[in-house]
């Protein structure tokens, strides 16, 4: 049986679906809330430039190796990593790796579909003329008016997952792969179109000048550290989503230049959106770069509301973040639903119904931490804060520094190399000297300055 035809699940079209549907995964609120707020509190350029280097040193290298072990397996990220344990004769330990990435794919899910759903709130918001001529204060009060209310945003939540689920019902071929091929390129349009709006309208050169002049006295030691984070977070890695996508690659598709391509686009999505942005938030005086996760829903709804014509660019703007989340959230649901038809030999509706329920479920305590239970802390952590923590600064570091250290040193060289046959001589020994080396050390020093920065400073 050729390794094409195992895979119970399907292959995709073409490499460009591939390419599609990566670059779904990886461009989602990374790179349209996260990216630009993080970088506007540490001060723009040196970040980007160091967010820039993780991304092409720590996360291609990463990347490839979740690819290859996908398209190894052609199963579920669970299934694909036992299989490559068995090949390689390796201690069975390793395959938890599949386990860690599915648990925190689900984990993600859970919150990401309840920030998706604030976006799908302002796009009727927008819409409705909410914001006309709004101050900080109003705007502020506006996202507070949201947040405090759960009922909204567990409709939201529901509405958000209920797209996902349709998605994914579709399978393979006809629910991801016909979904990215229109979604994306949508994307990339909607999102040169806010780019012209942008240069037209915005304040377009004090954003280039905030994001592009580097001035390495700002840079701190925390500020590298996040920018790694960031890198790992927005290239979808260490959770199972780029393995599971990895699993319908077409077989002679080169891996190397194909995420090349995904962290090309992806690069350019966060940059693009911090352009746009930044052009539109320092058009108007009185808000600053720095203004933390609030950026995308109290100070950009508040330049929209002063701009010509920026109510219907705040509609366009929200639907493009949608569905940037859109296509992220698909790609956490797959690796599970993969797992669950695969374990207990169900189908895919089924399978994708109760994942997505459970993911669901563990939304509301999300949705809970902003309201009925913003004190019910443990450490200083509400429920939402906790999960954020342990997904982005435990399970994903964890996740990826196995799946190097596991492609690097554990699994059978030819195993690699038969996943590798297109690279010569000198792209392998680079790409190998980045994932044994390289990779292991940054992500290693994420996840202790992570803990220690949290807990003992
Ligand atoms: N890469 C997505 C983003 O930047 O928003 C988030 C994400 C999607 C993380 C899928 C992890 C994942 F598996």
């Amino acid at each position: 049986m050729s390794n094409q035809a195992k895979g119970m699940h399907g292959i995709w079209t073409s490499r460009w679906t591939f390419i599609m549907a990566a670059t779904g995964s990886a461009v989602g609120l990374g790179n349209m809330w996260k990216f630009p707020y993080v970088a506007g509190s540490y001060g723009g350029g040196a970040f980007v430039l160091v967010y820039l280097v993780c991304i092409l040193l720590i996360g291609v290298p990463v990347m490839m190796a979740e690819v290859l072990l996908g398209r190894q397996g052609r199963q579920s990220p669970i299934n694909s990593m036992r299989e490559a344990v068995a090949a390689s004769d390796s201690p069975s330990g390793w395959r938890y790796i599949g386990w860690l990435g599915i648990t925190a794919g689900l984990f993600i899910l859970s919150f990401y579909a309840v920030i998706a759903g604030w976006a799908l709130d302002y796009i009727v918001q927008m819409a409705r003329g909410d914001l006309r001529g709004a101050d900080g204060e109003m705007a502020a009060a506006l996202f507070s008016n949201l947040t405090e209310n759960p009922l909204r945003l567990i409709l939201w939540q529901t509405i958000f997952l209920g797209l996902c689920v349709g998605v994914v019902a579709g399978g393979v071929k006809k629910g991801l792969g016909s979904a990215v091929e229109v979604l994306m390129p949508l994307l990339f349009v909607m999102l040169l179109g806010m780019l012209l709006y942008a240069i037209l309208n915005g304040n377009f050169s004090a954003a280039w000048d905030f994001l592009f002049a580097v001035d390495f006295s700002s840079l701190t030691w925390r500020a590298v550290l996040e920018a790694m984070g960031l890198a790992f977070f927005t290239l979808s890695l260490g959770m199972g989503s780029i393995m599971a996508y990895g699993a319908y690659m077409p077989a002679d598709a080169s891996i190397g230049k194909t995420v090349l391509i995904v962290a090309l686009f992806d690069s350019l999505v966060a940059i693009i959106a911090g352009l746009v942005i930044f052009s539109i938030v320092f058009s108007t005086t009185g808000i600053e770069p720095s203004a933390g996760p609030g950026l995308m829903f109290i100070s950009l709804p508040v330049a929209f509301g002063n701009m010509p014509g920026g109510l219907l660019i705040g509609v366009v703007f929200f639907i493009l973040v949608a569905i940037a989340a859109w296509s992220s959230a698909i790609s956490l649901l797959e690796p599970a639903v993969a797992w669950l038809m695969e374990a207990k030999h169900i189908g895919r509706i089924t399978a994708n119904v109760v994942l997505a329920s459970l993911a669901w479920a563990l939304g509301l305590g999300t949705v809970f931490s902003f309201n009925i239970a913003a004190d019910m802390t443990v450490a200083g952590f509400t429920f939402f804060d906790a999960l954020d923590f342990l997904t982005a600064n435990i399970m994903l570091p964890l996740g990826g520094l196995g799946i190097a250290l596991f492609v690097g040193f554990v699994m059978k060289r030819e195993l690699v190399s038969g996943q590798m046959s297109e690279m010569n001589g000198t792209a392998m020994g680079m790409w190998r000297l980045a994932l044994c080396y390289l990779a292991p050390v940054a992500i290693a020093s994420i996840f202790v300055m992570g803990i220690y920065d949290k807990f003992f400073l």
